[in-house]
């Protein structure tokens, strides 16, 4: 797949992340209210860490399989979280997960940034569809995707197992053609 392309938003540049962003995403994604919302994010995040993923995310978008965007704040040029899609080219369709520093919250940064992930997801790499989990317990991101006008699709009971703890999941998705329509 070609390098992810950086992408312009009203207050945001989403560009890929590079190896000297390691020290701000282990800043950032290390605080416990910021990983518990998340999959992936390890709690305590160890030395050493920040450095992998980022040569890892290069490695899975040569695969095709990631799409990954470090969210820079143009104004100051400062980097406040990550977006991206989970691809999977035989379906057409891919998961997208996003997460941002604390300080950064709620003031429509990741609104801002997934309507523009969506805009490439659907009009750059020709997905069918666009899904997002969200834990039933993290209400913040559940109103960034109604936001977006994402469908709601149901509960899944139990479907992570995330720090020692079963957690219920939300389920939003959109389709090509509903994007396309609005
Ligand atoms: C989820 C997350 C990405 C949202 O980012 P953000 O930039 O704050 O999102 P936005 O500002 O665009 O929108 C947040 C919305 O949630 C609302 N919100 C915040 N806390 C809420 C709560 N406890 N209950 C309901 N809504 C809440 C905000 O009011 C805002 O809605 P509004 O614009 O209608 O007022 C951020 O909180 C985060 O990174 N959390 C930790 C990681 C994570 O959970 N990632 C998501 C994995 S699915």
């Amino acid at each position: 797949m070609a390098p992810s392309p950086t992408l312009n938003t009203d207050r945001l540049l989403l560009r890929p992340f590079r190896s000297g962003d390691a020290p701000d995403v282990q800043d950032l994604a290390g605080v416990y209210d910021v990983a518990r919302g998340t999959l992936i994010l390890p709690h305590p995040y160890p030395d050493g860490e920040a450095e992998r993923w980022i040569a890892d995310l290069q490695r899975e978008a040569d695969a095709g399989t990631l799409v990954n965007f470090a969210i820079v704040l143009r104004e100051e040029n400062r980097l406040i979280g990550s977006i991206g899609l989970d691809i999977a080219a035989t379906h057409r369709h891919a998961r997208m997960s996003y997460w941002l520093g604390q300080p950064y919250w709620n003031r429509g940064y990741c609104t801002e940034a997934v309507r523009a992930l969506l805009a490439y997801g659907f009009r750059q790499l020709h997905l069918h569809r666009i899904y997002a989990p969200h834990f039933l317990n993290n209400p913040a991101s559940g109103r960034v995707l109604q936001k977006v006008g994402m469908a709601y699709e149901g509960g899944l009971r139990e479907h992570y197992l995330r720090f020692g703890r079963y957690v219920d999941v939300e389920l939003y998705g959109l389709l090509e053609n509903e994007f396309d329509q609005r």
